[in-house]
């Protein structure tokens, strides 16, 4: 079955696949923050699974979307199998990951009950990442089984870029039901061109999603043209002078690709995504964070807002470029769709607060 830039007909699997980084977390609750040089005693200590991209499939898989994880598996030390065991314990499926003789990543996670943080400290820092050159070996251009592919930003940006790209200029499932040379013409800049052919191919591939999180990775504003939907995290944007959700969604719309949808989460201040509804207007739509929630462990928030939104816009059928079908009853479904999406990921996120891990997230 395909999908009509409407929506009404059904989609193909709706299968998501999330490329990253995979680690475990060391995780210690205290009831405020340690002195530096202090001995001080833990209310609770467990491990699990971490990563933004394995936390984004363990929150999807929770939500019932079935989805795959990609990315190097460390094969070194019991932390390895451990984590292949969980993801299968997750139900989430790792047969495209790379394995690497190298030890696996971990994280020692603060969780602070008075203030609500949680703090971290990752290791290895130069953890061998996916490469292009893998990811291609993989797939070879058949992207068929995904509905969705959801891209981390990982500091080999350049990798990251060309992935996304591989699945932007994949092989189409159908020939879709437009002319390339008309659509071409009525465009006003080479930006518009690419960007409308691009987008308008979008129902007969996987759409492409990336987030944007950690503040240090430079030229990380290369990768934004390369997704139809753009996560910003809250850190990224603050480092970009941004203070809000809202402004952090307009400043980046101009360097995404002209129809993307850009998504900015700002905790306990809720949600804003933006797109434009024609070259010249950009229709911007804002979520509240899930109110009255008493937070105790925000590892992950982010990660779940992220699941929580492709969740929706799988389920949705969602299209990226609001205008570029069937006059306005298209643009009206895509901002409700956009909206019940940041809805639901500020829910889901707000959700995850109130416990521990994932596995009440239902
Ligand atoms: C949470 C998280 C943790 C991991 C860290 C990596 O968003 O993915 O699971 O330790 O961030 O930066």
């Amino acid at each position: 079955m395909s999908t009509t830039r409407d929506g009404t007909v059904g989609f193909e699997n709706g299968k998501v696949m999330c490329v990253g980084l995979a680690c475990v977390d060391f995780v210690n609750v205290v009831d405020s923050f340690p002195q530096e040089d202090s001995d001080k005693r833990g209310e609770r200590y467990y491990w699990q699974r971490g990563g933004n991209a394995t936390n984004n499939c363990t929150v999807l898989t929770k939500l019932s979307t079935p989805c795959d994880f990609m990315g190097v598996l460390g094969t070194k030390g019991a932390e390895a199998s451990w984590i292949a065991e969980d993801f299968e314990k997750c139900g989430v499926s790792t047969v495209h990951c790379v394995r690497k003789n190298v030890q696996c990543s971990s994280a020692t996670v603060i969780l602070s009950i008075d203030s609500g943080t949680r703090t971290i400290i990752f290791y290895p820092r130069d953890q061998p990442q996916l490469t292009y050159e893998e990811f291609n070996k993989e797939f070879k251009g058949d992207f068929s089984s995904y509905s969705w592919i959801h891209f981390e930003l990982t500091s080999n940006v350049p990798d990251v870029c060309n992935m996304m790209n591989a699945v932007l200029t994949c092989e189409l499932r159908e020939k879709p039901e437009f002319d390339c040379e008309e659509l071409q013409e009525d465009s006003h800049s080479e930006r518009e061109k690419v960007d409308t052919v691009l987008t308008m191919q979008a129902s007969q591939r996987p759409i492409v999603s990336l987030e944007i999180e950690k503040p240090e990775i430079e030229d990380a504003e290369k990768s934004m043209d390369k997704a139809d939907v753009v996560f910003i995290s809250k850190d990224f944007a603050k480092s970009r002078g941004c203070t809000d959700a809202v402004e952090a969604v307009k400043k980046f719309q101009p360097i995404c690709r002209l129809w993307a949808t850009v998504i900015c989460a700002w905790g306990e201040c809720g949600a804003a995504a933006s797109y434009l509804e024609n070259p010249e207007s950009l229709c911007v739509v804002t979520s509240p964070a899930l109110a009255n929630i008493s937070v105790v462990d925000s590892l992950g928030a982010g990660d779940s807002f992220v699941a929580g939104v492709i969740h929706t816009l799988v389920r949705r059928q969602f299209i990226p470029g609001a205008s570029l079908g069937q006059g306005g009853v298209v643009t009206e479904r895509h901002k409700q769709v956009v909206e019940e999406a940041i809805v639901f990921g500020c829910k889901v996120a707000g959700l995850k607060c109130t416990m521990f891990g994932y596995d009440g997230i239902t």
